[in-house]
């Protein structure tokens, strides 16, 4: 049977059982954030069985695009090595919401395989779940299968899980066949299904009885349901009688593609890389109709982990330049009659591709043209080892895999000194040990008894990882349990440790019930350090987690990183090339830029910086990640802050066409992922020193709407119209201050009537004395001062005044014909210094301070005698 006939056959039985034919629905989930793509058929329908959506047929069968790779459902580590794994694969299902349960299933399952499609029932075995006694006797009963022949299974292989966080969960029951004279297969102890891999399982058949929910919790369903996997690859594989799903119908055309590309033999040990190949182009190809693109986030992220392996195992083939993108047209060949959509978006998914590889091969051909060199450089000089020093340069300054560097120098007769490459490596982590600065912990614990962390954060958001080591309370522990505040350091990561000014990562890890929520990440030398708190469970070393990380705070700080870049850039356009970086701080929620510049920004300047780093992200440039020589980074004329420590290669981050900086850090993956970026403010850090800080993404768009409602409240306050809001509050202003006016106004006059009673008693033919104490407004006191000098002819006026706050303030006024008798300033200064305190001014007006108010009286009587002895009043 051919892989089309096969499909035909499965979708009609299932007619002919009153079954609704489904189509395939998208590999993205719909409605499903907990779910990377589409891993199995149910998933299109998991709201059916927990009844959030009522299901509109009892029962359903379909033809189900699926891909794992990437998440929890990823086989991607398998793929190309073993017959029967893919990532992207074709799954038949049958599904019942509550209509028919566990006995019609294996009935239909048992009908098709040995009926329809005729697999002899002697070559079949079955699987149960442990405990699962009901379907073990139906399985006898229908199947007529011996005990032998029916192995209970435990959780591992025998329970569906949710797809996705939380959904329809329950036992399971498998099919297997005995192909263990067709394939090869690892000798094992038990020859039955679970351990040995001569069985191939190809139909999985689950009892949905639970709804999985998000804290891990199993609540019964109201109505069970069932949920069937039959992989078309492998049944494809079985009546075509070939030992593995490469070699079916359904690859032909795809591996043919690929021997002509690599000019290859499907033989030996070129299986592998041809299967990775053909495997890898049906996933790209398909995602890529599904409009997701490769990015550093988590679909688009998880595409070019895939496209990059392929570019890998194409590399390890010989390929040396772009060659995948011309493994779209098989898979269309092959599979576009049945998805039109792989055919209407296969020159778009070329011409992506192409432009993956070409960035990718550039990095992979430039440590391969250093290691020919040293090749070279061997032979002349008679050598018969690479030395320690040239590994370690080739894998830790250019970021060549270590596999690479061997298959090459074995391939060409020469040993390899790992032990020297060791030696390198130590020597470096003292190096970065001694610039280590630790806070709150003493890392000298972890000297000479950690490793290397791999990081694999540049392409996957989430990975299973073993734990290594386990700190509490500043030492080391075999275990740790609930609310215990720990350190957790693990062989590899997705976690992105605090560097170069961009924050750690936080996140979750997962191992069975257990969760530890992760706060903080740094770097200690070149091992990663997470810092967190057990939620609940236990956690020892040795245990594999699931580390997941924050994506949305990841991304954040993604678009952050990368708008740092375009508005240093686009700073030294505008300003030139003493704007330099003096200081960097990249988080999710902002960033901080410092840099060298003598003045502030004027609006004008600001809205100039803002306008052309948007101008970039509209224009959605690719952003590209390059590794070469310091040397080499700075002739291209990369932006570099000369004070940081980088080795003798460096990364550096492109944004093309725009800009070229040093970096370690995450960035995206085009400039239009950053969104809008806007300056939130520009000050002064020191002399000489500017400091920018500015939002991009989802932050841009909550500081927008921030503004919008004030204004609109604004508006609403004021009532007045939202454009006119700036007029509104000026004319209010203005308003208050003529009422101010009028209340200084009056509160003069009043002071001045108080003044008026007393010039009417003085004596006539005399010049005017008027001293008092008058506790009014400042403004109020040197008025009356002011309009004693203008309405009276020949005086002195000298009034005391305490504040709230018991301060004392003293005013002369002289009129300008006694000044050479009686200096205001000369007063207003002798009546301060008794006053504890002091003050100065013009002979004829003068005004001082004082403390001192319990001689205040004392002091004005003083004062009063002295100025009319002198005046002579
Ligand atoms: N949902 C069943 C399976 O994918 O195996």
């Amino acid at each position: 049977m051919t892989s089309r006939e096969i499909r035909k056959a499965f979708l009609e039985y299932f007619r002919s059982k009153n079954h609704t034919i489904v189509p395939s629905s998208s590999l993205i989930p719909e409605n499903d954030p907990t779910l990377l793509f589409t891993t199995a058929g149910m998933v299109q329908f998991k709201q059916f069985y927990s009844r959030v959506v009522e299901p509109p047929f009892p029962c359903a069968a379909t033809v189900q695009k699926c891909l794992r790779a990437g998440g929890k459902s990823s086989d991607l580590e398998n793929v190309g090595k073993t017959p029967r794994h893919h990532t992207f694969f074709e799954m038949l299902g049958n599904f019942s919401f509550g209509d028919y349960f566990k006995k019609e299933a294996i009935e239909y399952a048992y009908e098709f395989v040995t009926k329809v499609v005729k697999i002899p029932q002697e070559k079949l075995w079955v699987s149960v779940y442990e405990n699962d006694d009901e379907a073990y006797e139906l399985w006898q009963k229908i199947g007529g299968f011996s005990p032998e022949r029916i192995v209970r299974l435990g959780k591992k292989d025998n329970w569906w899980g949710p797809a996705g966080d939380e959904g329809a969960c329950g036992p399971c029951s498998e099919i297997y066949i005995d192909l263990r004279d067709v394939i090869e297969y690892p000798p094992c102890d038990e020859e039955k299904p679970g351990p040995c891999d001569g069985f191939l399982e190809f139909w999985n058949l689950v009892f949905n009885q639970y709804n999985q929910d998000l804290s891990g919790q199993l609540h019964p369903l109201e109505y069970t349901g069932i949920d069937t996997g039959m992989g078309l690859e492998r049944l494809t594989m079985i009546l075509q009688g070939k030992k593995s799903v490469y070699e079916t119908d359904i690859f032909e055309p795809i591996i043919k593609k690929a021997l002509k590309i690599s000019g290859l033999k499907y033989e030996g040990k070129n299986r592998v890389p041809i299967n990775v190949i053909a495997d890898h182009a049906r996933a790209v190809t398909f995602v890529l109709s599904e409009g997701v693109f490769p990015t550093n986030e988590g679909r688009g992220y998880v595409l070019r982990h895939i496209l990059r392996r392929a570019i890998r195992y194409g590399k390890m083939m010989g390929l040396d330049k772009p060659f995948f993108y011309q493994m779209v047209e098989p898979v269309v060949e092959a599979m576009g009659d049945f998805y039109p959509e792989i055919k209407e978006h296969a020159a778009m998914a070329e011409k992506v591709i192409y432009s993956e590889e070409e960035a990718f091969f550039k990095t992979l051909n430039r440590g391969l043209e250093k290691l020919q060199d040293f090749i070279q450089e061997m032979r002349e000089a008679g050598q018969a080892t690479l030395s320690g020093e040239k590994i370690f340069m080739l894998y830790d300054s250019l970021g060549f895999p270590l596999d690479f560097v061997q298959e090459v120098a074995v391939d060409e007769g020469f040993g390899l000194d790992m032990e020297g490459f060791q030696q390198r490596m130590e020597e470096q982590k003292k190096r970065a040990r001694a610039n280590w600065k630790g806070e709150g912990f003493d890392f000298r614990i972890l000297q000479g008894i950690v490793q290397e962390t791999e990081y694999v954060g540049e392409d996957l958001y989430e990975c299973e990882a073993k734990v290594t080591k386990l700190i509490k309370n500043g030492q080391l522990v075999e275990s740790v349990s609930e609310n215990d505040d720990i350190i957790v350091i693990t062989d590899r990561t997705p976690f992105y440790g605090e560097k170069g000014g961009q924050v750690g990562d936080q996140g979750v890890f997962e191992h069975r019930g257990s969760r530890v929520v992760i706060q903080d990440t740094k770097v200690y030398e070149k091992t990663i350090l997470h810092y967190g708190r057990v939620l609940n469970g236990t956690l020892e070393v040795g245990d594999t987690c699931l580390l997941r990380v924050d994506v949305e705070k990841k991304q954040a700080t993604a678009r952050h990183h990368t708008a740092t870049h375009l508005i240093h850039k686009a700073l030294r356009l505008f300003f030139g090339d003493h704007v330099r970086q003096a200081g960097s701080y990249v988080s999710p929620v902002s960033l901080r830029f410092d840099f060298t510049h003598p003045q502030a920004l004027t609006k004008e300047e600001i809205e100039r910086v803002e306008a052309e780093v948007n101008r970039i992200i509209l224009e959605n440039r690719p952003v590209h990640r390059h590794i070469m020589s310091r040397e080499e980074a700075l002739k291209m004329d990369a932006m570099a802050i000369f004070e940081e420590k980088y080795g003798e290669v460096v990364r550096v981050i492109e944004v093309e066409g725009f800009s070229r900086e040093l970096c370690g850090g995450t960035h995206v993956y085009r400039t239009g992922d950053i969104g809008l970026v806007k300056i939130i403010s520009e000050s002064s850090v020191s002399a000489g020193t500017r400091r920018i800080e500015a939002v991009a993404g989802m932050r841009s768009l909550e500081l927008f709407q921030t503004l919008f409602y004030r204004s609109k409240e604004l508006a609403m306050i004021l009532t007045a119209e939202e454009d006119r809001i700036i007029d509104r509050v000026k004319e209010l202003q203005q308003q208050l201050k003529d009422q101010e006016k009028a209340i200084l106004e009056n509160k003069k006059n009043l002071a001045w009537f108080q003044i008026e009673e007393e010039l009417a008693n003085q004596p006539a033919g005399k010049p005017v004395f008027i001293m008092k104490r008058m506790d009014i407004d400042q403004e109020a006191l040197l008025g009356v001062v002011d309009t004693f000098k203008a309405k009276v002819k020949e005086g002195v006026i000298l009034l005391f005044r305490v504040s709230d706050d018991s301060k004392i303030q003293i005013v002369c006024g002289v009129t300008p014909n006694l000044t050479t008798r009686l200096k205001a300033n000369e007063v207003v200064k002798k009546a301060a210094s008794q006053l504890g305190g002091g003050g100065g001014g013009r002979p004829d007006m003068a005004q001082a301070g004082g403390k001192d108010v319990s001689r205040l009286g004392e002091v004005m009587e003083a004062m009063a005698n002295e100025i009319r002895t002198l005046l002579g009043v």
